[in-house]
């Protein structure tokens, strides 16, 4: 048994009692392994595979929060299932990661930040309408946005019948006939920045999510996911390893 761990650590561990009262459980006799009494202290026990219980309740361990980002390429759909059997984000990490959620979308055609957990009140909290952090994209938009252009997609701009909140956008290069914009929202509306770059005259060729929040993509090749760090977990208000 890989895992296995002292009877009085499980209990802990699982919020029943402090290390030294769950002794005291096992040797008043309130604790059972697999439906027989252990009253031995150091009784080591497999938290998988046994069954305990404490005064013949069942005692579980709180489900480990999970946080990853991936660098999602383009052709692949956020959602758990597709209408179309396209691939999903979900066939790009192992399933020994256990059943995590994209936090939020991106489209099918889009590329960059995924963060995906199984933290639901962290979903929420990120995705929701009224608090959405702020969202930086690199939009290669083609020809050449004027001033005017990036000043009006700076104050806002009508997309399906409603103006954008005003957003930060900055020109970081130019190719022979396209433009690479920076481009920072805290609204998630749907293809809202090829929406917006669409509303002043320029199509976007392609579309990379770089940070979210205080989280960044940085250097995480195409394709691949990591662990955030428990830094980026707290900055998040996620909970880590240290909060339990
Ligand atoms: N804006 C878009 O247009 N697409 C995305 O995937 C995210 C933001």
């Amino acid at each position: 048994m890989a895992d296995e761990m002292r009877l009085q650590k499980f209990l802990a561990l699982c919020g029943c009692a402090s290390r030294r009262a769950a002794e005291n459980l096992i040797t008043d006799g309130r604790v059972c392994v697999n439906g027989v009494p252990v009253t031995t202290l150091g009784t080591k026990i497999d938290p998988e595979a046994d069954f305990v219980t404490v005064d013949q309740k069942p005692v579980t361990k709180p489900e480990e929060k999970v946080y990853i980002m991936l660098n999602k390429p383009a052709g692949y759909v956020t959602t758990a299932k597709d209408n179309f059997n396209r691939q999903t984000v979900l066939d790009l990490i192992p399933d020994s990661l256990g059943r995590l959620y994209p936090v939020g979308r991106l489209d099918y055609d889009t590329q960059g930040l995924l963060l995906l957990t199984n933290d639901g009140e962290l979903t929420n909290r990120l995705t929701h309408p009224r608090h959405q952090v702020n969202k930086t994209y690199l939009a290669l938009v083609a020809g050449f946005p004027s001033n005017e252009d990036i000043e009006a997609l700076q104050k806002g701009v009508m997309i399906d019948g409603k103006k954008t909140q005003p957003a930060k956008v900055i020109i970081v290069g130019k190719t022979e006939n396209a433009t690479k914009l920076s481009i920072t929202i805290h609204e998630g509306r749907n293809r809202q920045v090829r929406k917006m770059c669409a509303a002043i005259g320029h199509a976007t060729i392609s579309l990379t999510r770089i940070a979210e929040g205080p989280i960044k993509l940085g250097d995480l090749a195409l394709g691949s996911w990591r662990h955030l760090t428990e830094d980026e977990v707290r900055k998040l208000g996620g909970t880590t390893h240290a909060d339990h």
